[in-house]
């Protein structure tokens, strides 16, 4: 058995033999950013500090030989060779780090996708380098010069090897950037974002089934930190149960209902607050809903993204099934932050 030192934190991992740096982190609950697993994109790039591993074969483009003669690797291949391998991961207490936010980076518009009458997809890819960032963070979209403001969005998905960014936008009715980038943005255009930022983020160290809850384009940082995380082969039961007036404010119904196909430890449920034909539906709002769900939340950690109201009254109401504080995390849309 070989062992895996991480620095600073000086945490010790067993590694048995013919496995990757990056499997076994993962199998100790360590997050390292990845993407394909297949040493071509150089998500996974981490400096090595002591001790030989076999790289296996990687794409020059993945990992620069500038890169390899500083004693970077890409761990998603790298299995260790020396009995001990020294690697610089995290901060001192082993949590990840994130990553610094790139500001004014070009990107091209590549769809914008009406989903309900009020909430539209935006798709960005990368015109330089993708940004590398942590699922459920978000990036500040806007444009100072034309006078509209930088606001935060939430990414809506897991990071991708070609850098794609997708955006669930509210139009509010005062919202100058909202509005903005409802009525002028167009296909083709070219826009400036500035990103990652955030610290809405999945802790992989913790083992216990994840209840997710949103309303409206808080379902943006869930649907990121759910592609991750059921992609990454976890089997701890996930629950998504998402709040919408009507049938028609369902967003990704398909794809939500795709991955429960998919993955037989993610149930998608959902509640429908004002809408006559309620068929496949919860009755009620999140507080009536959950109770009879999930009556007891004392082994799950919880996530929820929505307006303020919302966040407050999932928050009520999971702390009453006897949720740990230290599991909870919450992301809240301000009216200040969308205006
Ligand atoms: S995850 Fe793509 S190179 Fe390692």
């Amino acid at each position: 058995m070989k062992k895996i030192i991480l620095q600073p934190s000086g945490k010790q991992i067993d590694c048995p033999s013919g496995q990757t740096v990056l499997s076994v982190l993962e199998k100790q609950g360590y997050a390292l950013p990845n993407n394909c697993r297949a040493g071509a994109c150089g998500e996974c790039k981490i400096k090595v500090l002591n001790g030989e591993f076999d790289q296996g074969f990687i794409m020059d483009m993945a990992l620069s030989l500038e890169d390899r003669e500083q004693g970077y690797g890409l761990m998603c291949m790298a299995k260790p060779i020396s009995d001990v391998l020294e690697i610089e991961f995290g901060t001192k207490d082993a949590k990840p780090k994130l990553f610094p936010p790139v500001e004014n980076s070009w990107h091209i518009v590549i769809d914008k996708i009406n989903r309900t009458n009020k909430i539209l997809e935006l798709k960005l890819a990368p015109l330089g380098k993708p940004i590398r960032f942590w699922p459920g963070q978000y990036a500040l979209l806007g444009d100072e010069l034309l006078k509209h403001p930088l606001r935060p969005y939430s990414i809506a998905n897991a990071p991708k090897e070609d850098g794609e960014l997708s955006f669930i936008i509210t139009k509010e009715p005062k919202g100058k950037t909202s509005s903005w980038i409802h009525e002028d943005v167009n296909i083709g255009d070219n826009i400036k974002i500035n990103a990652p930022y955030g610290t809405f983020l999945g802790d992989p160290s913790v083992d216990t089934p994840i209840l997710c809850l949103a309303s409206g384009s808080g379902l943006a940082p869930i649907l990121s930190l759910l592609n991750a995380y059921l992609s990454r082969g976890n089997k701890n039961h996930v629950t998504l149960l998402f709040s919408a007036k009507t049938k028609n404010d369902l967003l990704d119904f398909g794809k939500l209902k795709y991955l429960e196909s998919k993955y037989i430890n993610f149930k998608y449920k959902y509640t429908l607050t004002q809408e006559d034909n309620k068929i496949g539906a919860l009755e009620g709002r999140i507080n009536k809903v959950l109770p009879l769900l999930l009556p007891d939340l004392s082994n799950h950690s919880v996530y929820i993204a929505g307006g303020v109201d919302f966040v407050k009254s999932c928050l009520d109401t999971v702390q009453g099934l006897g949720v740990k504080e230290d599991l909870i995390h919450m992301e809240e849309y301000f009216a200040q932050q969308i205006i």
